[in-house]
């Protein structure tokens, strides 16, 4: 069985790609196969994996090339990748104009990589709203959202969950909140405690172990390595660890 999992926040800059390339690869270390899909026109997924960008997502959803033909295998065994670049910003135009339906892109996604053997289909997405978003929203058995503990982040968590519950009543999405993951927390600074403190008020059994503010997670995306290989003994690896295990476990 494939689960589909999507990493949104309508905000920016709040850990969804390291989330999604993390998670991805972590699960790929436990032995799991993996497709990767980077729906956000920024194409960074590809960076941090240390690729080029390439139109993947574009060729998939408006080309309308089959999956098979824009999947690409990486050195990570088990790990496979639909990339993105700029192209995907006019995929983002295209749906918003075409009236697809809202389960275009899982049909684009999820048959074919269940009929390839992937136990987990991992999507990031961009901060912008629209259809592609939705899609990638009804596409998910479970949705992540990650986000960033410094500033207004129930905000953002609050504005998922509304679209969330609008594709449940108005379109028949099936999937849940898989979690919610503190990012950026810094356990020294009283915003970033209040601000977990709130989260955690809010959002209850939803809200996830924090991850910590941490400059090698910056260096990941330079070095084009995810954490497990640039530090596996650093904290931030074992937050994600956790994070993996967490993922393996649910819904089982
Ligand atoms: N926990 C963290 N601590 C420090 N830097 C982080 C952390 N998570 C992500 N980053 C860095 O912050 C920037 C934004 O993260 P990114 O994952 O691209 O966010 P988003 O996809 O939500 O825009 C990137 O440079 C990334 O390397
Ligand atoms: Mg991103």
């Amino acid at each position: 069985m494939t689960t589909t999992l999507t990493i949104a926040n309508q905000k920016g800059g709040v850990g969804k790609t390291t989330t999604a390339v993390t998670l991805a690869h972590g699960l790929v270390r436990k032995g799991k196969k993996v497709l990767l899909v980077d729906l956000d026109p920024q194409g960074q997924c590809a960076t941090i994996l240390g690729l080029k960008p390439e139109p993947g997502a574009f060729n998939l959803l408006v080309a309308e090339h089959p999956l098979a033909t824009v999947i690409r295998a990486t050195d990570r065994e088990g790990l496979f990748v639909v990339l993105g670049d700029r192209k995907t910003s006019v995929a983002q135009t295209v749906l918003n104009v075409q009236r697809s339906p809202i389960s275009f892109t899982q049909s684009k996604i999820a048959a074919p990589a269940a009929k390839d053997g992937i136990d987990y289909v991992i999507i990031d997405t961009s901060p912008s709203v629209g259809e592609l978003q939705e899609q990638a929203l009804w596409a998910a058995d479970g949705v992540i959202i990650p986000c960033a503990v410094d500033y207004l982040a129930s905000d953002g968590v609050f504005n998922i969950a509304i679209t969330l519950k609008r594709i449940h009543d108005e379109s028949g999405w099936k999937g849940k909140i898989l979690g919610i993951l503190p990012t950026f927390y810094d356990s020294v600074t009283r915003e970033s405690k209040a601000t977990l403190q709130d989260l955690q008020k809010r959002f209850e059994n939803l809200l996830l172990p924090p991850i910590h503010r941490a400059t090698i997670l910056r260096e990941c995306a330079v070095e084009g390595k995810t954490i497990f290989e640039l530090d596996p003994s650093s904290r931030a690896a074992a937050q994600y660890e956790q994070l993996v295990a967490y993922v393996c476990a649910w819904g089982k």
